[in-house]
């Protein structure tokens, strides 16, 4: 009786920003555990104590319980950059004008040189590994990389006549509405898919000559800024093309859906690929420190 009445409280309170959903971090993480080399998948093994095909994909969601811990409280800037653009006149992100006191891009900076000094202990090194494995998703997650009305949450949808928000259509609606459902073996298969698409489809040709243009561990934050303003012209292009009129009380699970999904496959497929190269970076730079 005393939990029925407590969890109406419970709900209002729940976090409104939870990045992709567990399906696109899950599906990220599987695929780069499908591309990275041998030396990598036993370096994060052993740094993220699991042997099994799980290990990425099984930490991929932890920042986003952490951020609401009081441990954690001071990752939650972390997530995303605010970019103050325009959408859909002008999109683009400033590192100067939108970092504010901290963001993605500094997230991914630190977190990466932890993981490649070695004299970081052990169980910094874990976590360094868990926030890089989430900041690589969520960074290729459009309404991570605005402003406007707090990335979405603040804009009122509709999606199979419930009533939602434009970032959590983003996050979770499109995804799982396209895959199905949620669990591992969703992500996986969906990996899988989009692994091949890489390897061998529509995706291999663009994914060997852009996907990793600009990409360096010597300038981590110059990297990841180039994939926050990918991320962010899909905010102009595809998420809010008739700007906030465009969507708000608008059901969003027809024609909006099929124009997105396209978007959102191919922002998933490219996080899990750059993901795995970083890692693939990383666990050289590791190597070369411990000769
Ligand atoms: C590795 O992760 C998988 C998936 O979460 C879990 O089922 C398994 O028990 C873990 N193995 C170890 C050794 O922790
Ligand atoms: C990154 O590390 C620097 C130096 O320790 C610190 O000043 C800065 O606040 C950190 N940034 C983030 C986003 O954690
Ligand atoms: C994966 O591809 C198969 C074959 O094209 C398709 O039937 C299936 O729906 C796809 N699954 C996902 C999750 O994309
Ligand atoms: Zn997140």
């Amino acid at each position: 009786m005393k939990l029925q009445a407590v969890t109406p409280v419970i709900l209002t309170l729940l976090p409104v920003t939870t990045a992709w959903g567990t399906l696109g971090h899950t599906t990220v993480a599987y695929i780069a555990s499908n591309l990275v080399t041998p030396p990598t998948t036993l370096l994060f093994q052993d740094l993220l104590y699991n042997s099994s095909e799980h290990y990425l994909a099984r930490v991929a969601t932890w920042a986003d319980s952490f951020r609401y811990t009081s441990a954690g409280r001071f990752s939650a800037k972390l997530h995303y950059i605010d970019a103050q653009d325009d959408p859909p006149e002008r999109c683009g992100v400033q590192m100067k004008r939108d970092c504010g006191e901290g963001c993605i891009i500094g997230g991914i900076g630190n977190y990466t040189r932890l993981l490649l000094d070695p004299s970081t202990p052990r169980g910094l090194r874990n976590m360094a590994a868990k926030f890089i494995v989430h900041f690589l998703g969520d960074i290729h997650q459009p309404l991570h990389t605005e402003s406007l009305l707090r990335g979405g949450n603040s804009i009122a949808v509709l999606f199979n006549t419930h009533i939602t928000n434009l970032h959590h259509v983003w996050d979770t609606s499109i995804p799982e509405s396209h895959v199905g459902g949620y669990s591992l073996p969703f992500a996986q298969s969906w990996a899988a898919n989009l692994t091949d698409s890489i390897l061998y489809g529509r995706y291999k040709t663009q994914a060997e000559s852009e996907w990793l243009k600009g990409m360096s561990l010597g300038d981590p934050e110059g990297s990841a800024l180039i994939w926050a303003g990918e991320s962010n012209a899909f905010v102009c292009s595809t998420v809010l093309p008739e700007g906030k009129e465009g969507v708000e009380g608008v059901e969003l699970s027809g024609k909006y859906f099929e124009n997105a999904v396209p978007a959102v496959e191919s922002l998933v497929a490219r996080a899990g690929f750059r993901l795995a190269e970083w890692l693939d970076l990383i666990a050289l730079g590791v190597e070369r420190d411990e000769l």
